[in-house]
């Protein structure tokens, strides 16, 4: 377990202070890009020291997007000089503290104080009761082939608005996933890797079972292989949502056809249930079957958005009909477009290759939906923020 990194391109500091960090416990690494490979591994980090020949640029990006992602981790940049306009910019990005890389003192005195606060704000940011957990959104509906994983990956990304949010997206379909191949992520980690830490999960457990996916977006995806979703149980579900409830702003949850055991445990802890419908009487149908049972449930009719996807396809079908087979009024209408189903093999959702496609303008709107509900004020700040960005 390291606590600190070093990070040094230039191979001859990496080696003199290097030594002298190492003594202190620093992992060490030679670029930003294998920083971003060690943070996930090593999530209790809670300080990165910026060597002095790292790009400043690079620096600063990286510095502010650490500021959202983990508020917690400390950031030091070392200079070979101290220029009054880079320590003003720097600051703005988030970095702690800006020293001189030959001032050995200065150097210690700023990590003990970036350490220090770190570790103060771990504290409080734990026990304030103010601390917003994630809303869970869950898509779902009663068949295959509705679009589902489509709604959910978009979504996931709309929400992440550039990563100014935190999202983690959880593939539910345990046999059948498709959300590592919607997004191009490697299937090399999956919740069956969660499976051991039944009982015992805990934020660094599911850092480690998670898949980055672009600033602000994370999954988490379904086996590779279908029979190791039959281990994943109802109480572990439950498990991974708590705990990611504490690191996440959202969670949205893509479900298999079915409702599942898993599938029924995240729906207790749902904020949004979003079922999908086409425009098709067997769907329509079993999407009428789901509604009732949520009725049955108990669960609050004012936190449905039910999507209509494929809502321009001509099949003889009027809103109204679909309106009343479905027994719910149509939060969003999805068009139908085979701009969707290039995106889903190229790997890339709509919402990112083409934002303003009516695609992404639909799910868009389903996400300020979900984003606008929260009487809480930062959240609303957000969205007010987002409103005039457009
Ligand atoms: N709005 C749409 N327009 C065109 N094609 C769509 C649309 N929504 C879904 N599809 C197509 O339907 C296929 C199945 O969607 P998917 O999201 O995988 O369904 P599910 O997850 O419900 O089984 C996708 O591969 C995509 O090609
Ligand atoms: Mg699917």
């Amino acid at each position: 377990m390291t606590f600190y990194v070093y990070v040094e391109p230039d191979a001859e500091r990496r080696s003199t202070a290097g030594a002298v960090y190492s003594e202190y416990g620093f992992a060490i690494v030679d670029s930003l890009a294998d920083l971003e490979y060690h943070l996930p591994r090593n999530p209790e980090t809670l300080l990165v020291m910026i060597g002095a020949t790292v790009d400043l640029e690079e620096a600063l990006t990286f510095a502010a997007y650490q500021r959202v992602q983990r508020p917690l981790l400390g950031v030091i940049v070392l200079r070979r000089t101290l220029e009054p306009d880079v320590l003003a910019r720097a600051m703005r990005s988030g970095v702690r503290e800006v020293v001189d890389e030959l001032d050995a003192e200065g150097i210690r005195v700023a990590s003990a104080r970036s350490i220090d606060l770190s570790k103060a704000l771990s504290t409080t940011l734990r026990s304030s009761p103010d601390v917003q957990r994630a809303k869970v959104v869950t898509v779902f509906a009663g068949k295959g082939g509705c679009g589902k994983s489509v709604v959910a990956t978009n979504l996931a990304a709309a929400l992440c608005a550039d990563g100014s949010r935190r999202v983690l997206l959880v593939d539910l379909a345990l046999q059948f996933g498709d959300v590592a191949i919607m997004l191009q992520l490697p299937p090399n980690r999956s919740i069956s890797d969660a499976i051991s830490m039944a009982g015992k999960m805990d934020e660094a457990g599911l850092r480690s079972v998670i898949t980055p996916c672009r600033p602000g977006l994370d999954a988490l995806l379904a086996p590779s292989s279908p029979a190791e979703g039959e281990h994943v149980s109802r109480e572990l579900v439950t498990e991974i949502l708590e705990v990611a409830r504490d690191m996440y702003d959202y969670i949205v949850l893509d479900t298999p056809p079915a409702v599942t055991d898993q599938v029924l445990s995240a729906l207790d802890l749902t904020d949004w249930f979003v079922p999908i419908v086409t425009p098709d009487l067997p769907t329509l149908k079993s999407v009428r079957l789901t509604i009732e049972m949520f009725d049955l449930l108990e669960y609050p009719r004012d936190r449905r958005l039910v999507v209509f996807n494929r809502a321009n396809t001509e099949v003889g079908l009027s809103l109204e009909d679909v309106e009343e087979a479905v027994g719910a009024h149509l939060s969003v209408h999805v068009p139908s477009s085979r701009d969707v189903t290039v995106s889903v093999n190229r790997g890339v959702p709509l919402v990112l290759s083409d934002p303003t496609h009516p695609v992404s303008l639909a799910i868009r709107k389903l996400a300020d939906r979900c984003a606008g509900v929260s009487s809480n004020v930062e959240s609303r700040r957000r969205l007010f923020a987002l409103g005039r960005k457009r």
